[in-house]
């Protein structure tokens, strides 16, 4: 495994992967990696004869410079996990190889950007839109792995992939999650044990609306209501939203088809913002 820096040397080695007719799988990160990771990676191991990690934390998808300063950062660790995982190389750049002096050109994907986490995140899916444009056009790899977990930011990328004419097909894998059912995010890690063990809450309640689905309910009202009244009975977790759209647009919707939405949960515990979402009638 090797680690690259800049992104010259990053191009140049996956145009020399493709000369060789590899196919190439590349997982985008901002590292802090966990098991939710690691099941991104294992996914790209089984489609790309190469594997590339990117860990870059971006500055521009963060709105508050408070959350970019306190993101935990490793790479050691991180590169120690990758190296277990068969990875060949992992992409780390600095800030400004990657935004170099004078930069200006930024991706905006409309339309899917301004609700739910983009209402109460101003500019942070331009930030992630113009990071995954400029990897995906360094690298630019047959597959691009997202986890389901971060479901706005999976559904923009899979859009800005085709309307840029990306030759690269987005692959998503569901969210992994700890025995509580938390979704594993790096952010988990800012959690006090007590607050760690509130957050399960946030997956009980989406997990009984998904139970409530699977026994018929299609009115996307009552689903999310079921959330918020499970979520309202803790005074300690602020919830930012909670609703039931269309996995694709991101459009509300009043009765849930039989495929195709989720229900999504944004909510605050001890100062964290944590994100969340089911996926309603997965496989059936
Ligand atoms: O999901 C993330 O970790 C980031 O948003 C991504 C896709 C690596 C872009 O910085």
């Amino acid at each position: 495994m090797e680690i690259i820096n800049r992104r010259q040397r990053m191009a140049s080695i996956t145009r020399k992967l493709r000369r060789e007719n590899k196919t190439i799988a590349f997982v985008p990160t901002m590292g802090a990696l966990h098991e939710g990771h690691l099941a991104l990676v294992q996914e790209a191991s089984k489609r790309g004869d190469a594997v590339i990690v990117s860990i870059f934390v971006n500055p521009t998808q963060f709105n508050d410079p408070k959350d970019l300063a306190r993101y935990p950062r490793d790479l050691a660790s991180d590169a120690a996990m990758l190296a277990e995982f068969g990875v060949d190389y992992i992409y780390a750049p600095e800030p400004h190889d990657i935004y170099p002096e004078g930069f200006a050109t930024y991706v905006y994907v409309e339309g899917l950007s301004e609700s739910l986490e983009g209402a109460s995140r101003p500019g942070h899916f331009r930030g992630v839109a113009t990071v995954v444009t400029l990897l995906l056009n360094t690298i630019r790899p047959d597959f691009a792995i997202f986890g389901e977990k971060d479901a706005q930011q999976l559904a923009i990328v899979k859009r800005l992939t085709r309307d840029m004419g990306f030759d690269t097909e987005i692959i998503s894998v569901p969210t992994i999650r700890e025995p509580s059912g938390l979704a594993m995010s790096s952010r988990n890690e800012l959690l006090s044990p007590e607050d760690r063990a509130r957050a399960s809450a946030i997956y009980a309640a989406l997990h009984m609306a998904e139970n409530a689905f699977n026994s018929g309910e299609r009115n996307a009202s009552k689903l999310t209501q079921m959330v918020e009244n499970a979520l309202s009975a803790d005074s300690d977790l602020t919830l930012d939203y909670v609703a039931t759209v269309n996995a694709d647009t991101l459009e509300m919707v009043e009765k849930v088809g039989d495929t195709g939405s989720m229900i999504a949960v944004a909510a605050k515990i001890g100062g964290v913002r944590l994100i969340d979402n089911v996926r309603l009638g997965r496989g059936q």
